[in-house]
Formats: C-alpha cells, structure tokens, sequence
C-alpha cells in the first residue's frame, strides 16, 4: 500500500495543468516531491502551503481557473543512484553494495562484496534500468591474472557484451570484453602522457592493451608510435579503433613479445618508451634502455608498490647498469589498487 501525505492542492483544467505548475514554481509553492493527480479534465496540483495573494493575482493573469482544496498525495520515487532500484535484498547486502563501478561501453564491470554475492541478479537488473544504454552487467570475480593482464568477469544480468566502444577523453576503443586489459581508472594517464609528447616523437608503447596511450597520443600529436602486446584481442582491437578514429600521428601495431621484437631490431630508436607493465616492468628496463635514442629520451615506468622509494630505488638501481644519466621528471601515485598497493609512475629522462 503506497503511503500517501495530506497536502492543500489547487484543482485547475487540464489545459492550465502546464502554466499552473510554472506560477507554482515560479513562486516557490509547488510540492515538488509530490505526483500530480489527473481526473478526467482536471489536475490536482500539490503546493506546499495555500496560496499567497501574489500567487493568486498571478494566475488570474494568465486566466487560470482553479479551486483550492486538500487532498492525499504520494511522493514520486526519487532514483538517484542504482542502489535505489534494488529491492528485496537484506540490509547486511545492502550496506555492502558499491557506490563505484565502470562503465567500458554497453557494459558494466562491478566488483560486488562477498557478502551481497547472492543478490549479483538483482544488483546487476538494478544498473541495467539505472543505465538505459548498458547491455550487459558483469561481476569481476577475481583479481587481474596472467601476463595478458585479464579480469576474471561473470556475466550478471543482460546480455554477453561481445565487442563494444569505449570512449575516453573524445578517444574512442574498441573492446573486446572479457579478453583484453581494460582500465577506465588511466584515463587520466592516458591524456597527461599524450600532453607531454611533442609532434615528430618516436615512441614506443612497449605494452600497449588496446592502446589506452597510443591512440591517445596519436589523435592528439603527429608522432609515430610502435605499439605492441602480446594478446591478439588486444592488438585486433587497437587496428579496429585506427579505423574509427581521427589521427594525426601513426600506430603501427605489432603483436608480439616487446623484449625480443623491439630488443634486436630497434637499437637507439625511440624519442620515449611507455612501460606500462606494472608487475614486470623491471624485467623489460634493459630492452627499454636498448631502443631509446643515444641522444636520450624519456622512459615512463609504471610499477606496483606499497611506497614510492620503493619504486624509485628499484628503477635508479636497475637504470644505471644500463644507461649513465638520468634524471628523474616526475612521480605521481597513479591509482590506489588496494590499501597496500598502489600504481605508481616515474618519468625519467635517461641519457
Ligand atoms: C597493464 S596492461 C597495459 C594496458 C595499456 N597500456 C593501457 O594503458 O590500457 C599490460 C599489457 O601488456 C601485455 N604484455 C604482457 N607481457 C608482454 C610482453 N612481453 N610484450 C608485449 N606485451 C606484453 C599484456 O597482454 C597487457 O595487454
């Protein structure tokens, strides 16, 4: 039984209903929580309180009939997040459910508590209503695994979202979901990296997913990038988003391991080298340094870690067996994986 509140109300044509709601707003009377109630010809707007005089010299202005009166009204339901379109859960599941999910295209990838893990159904049903456009709702069941870096997904409500297009920053990315890395929470790294390249660079995307960097950097810059991953899906995706994308530098996808492609056919080539391997990174410093130009250029490592001297350490220690000068640019904590580790980049500049 849906609970309805006592409130004085005006009753006016249905023909009036529209520019006797505007008076009321306009004077601040209307209830704006509460459902109008339609009548056959008439309509039965809530106000907060009876009517003022100004109000009524108003509406005889613009030649509005109306009665005052009281009546029941019910409050509309206010959506403002999914959670409130879950229903029939228990209170422990619903205290647990997360505020925070990604969006990659039609899809919805969601880490859902242990706890509220039976409702998945539910919860996924609720985000399909909330978002008109998804299609399918996913449930990350696991951590990221294996050298293609994939996230364990279950399917949780709608249906399987085989390949989509994911946007960031006006750059668009075909995804195979399921099957590729894909981290809406770079988005940020993608662009500030795109920003630092000047036109005329050679680059290489050393681990390049579906090439959140490169496409980035080449709708922004005119530089040439090598972009290369070992996963199929991944480098298929990134020549599908060369077609629907407006360049103006150059990818050439490579599929293939990074340490042996690049290692022993690009000595001293590239102006920057991106490093976006974060659990390996450091195995790959000694090609990286191989293909940099002789004159210098910039190295971005990226690399878990619970503290940044960490980080900072294992780099300069590792680097200078390879390269003589460097000079560290920049470190920022790139995003909070859990409260123990973190992404962190360096910036160096390595001569
Ligand atoms: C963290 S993801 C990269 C994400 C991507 N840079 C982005 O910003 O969206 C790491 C990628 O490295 C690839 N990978 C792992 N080992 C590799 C290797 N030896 N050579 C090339 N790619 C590799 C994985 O397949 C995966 O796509």
């Amino acid at each position: 039984m849906v609970e309805k509140i006592k409130m004085s109300c005006i009753v006016v044509h249905k023909y009036d209903a529209e520019k006797a709601i505007r008076v009321l707003r306009k004077h601040g009377l209307l209830a704006t929580d509460f459902k109008v109630m339609r009548c056959k010809d008439v309509v039965k707007i809530p106000t907060i309180k009876p009517l003022t005089k100004n109000v009524k010299i108003a509406f005889n202005n613009e030649d509005i009939s109306f009665k005052e009166t009281v009546d029941y009204f019910e409050r509309k339901s206010i959506v403002k997040t999914y959670k409130d379109l879950v229903k029939n859960i228990p209170k422990e599941a619903m205290d647990k459910l997360p505020s925070s999910y990604d969006i990659v295209g039609e899809a919805i990838l969601i880490r859902i508590p242990e706890e509220a893990m039976n409702y998945a159904q539910i919860i996924g049903e609720a985000l399909l209503r909330f978002h008109k456009n998804i299609k399918g709702v996913y449930a990350v069941t696991g951590e990221t695994y294996g050298e293609e870096r994939l996230t364990p997904l279950k399917l949780i409500a709608g249906n399987n979202v085989e390949k989509t297009v994911y946007v960031e920053h006006g750059v668009k990315f075909v995804v195979n979901i399921g099957k590729t890395y894909i981290n809406p929470s770079l988005s940020f790294e993608h662009h500030r990296i795109a920003e630092e390249v000047s036109d005329g660079e050679k680059i290489l995307d050393m681990f390049c997913g579906i090439g959140g960097f490169s496409l980035t950097i080449a709708c922004r810059k005119k530089a040439e990038i090598c972009a290369a991953d070992i996963n199929p899906y991944a480098i298929k995706s990134l020549i599908s988003s060369l077609k629907i994308n407006k360049l103006k530098g150059t990818i050439y996808p490579i599929l293939g391991d990074s340490a042996y492609v690049f290692s022993k056919f690009f000595n001293k080539t590239f102006d920057r080298v991106i490093m976006n391997l974060p659990g390996n990174a450091y195995r790959f410093l000694k090609y990286a340094c191989r293909v940099l130009s002789g004159n210098g250029g910039i190295i971005h490592y990226y690399r878990f870690a619970e503290a940044i001297n960490e980080v900072i350490f294992e780099f300069l220690r590792l680097i200078s067996s390879f390269r003589s000068v460097v000079k560290i640019l920049y470190i920022r904590k790139v995003i909070e994986v859990s409260p123990r580790k973190r992404l962190y980049v360096i910036d160096a500049y390595v001569m």
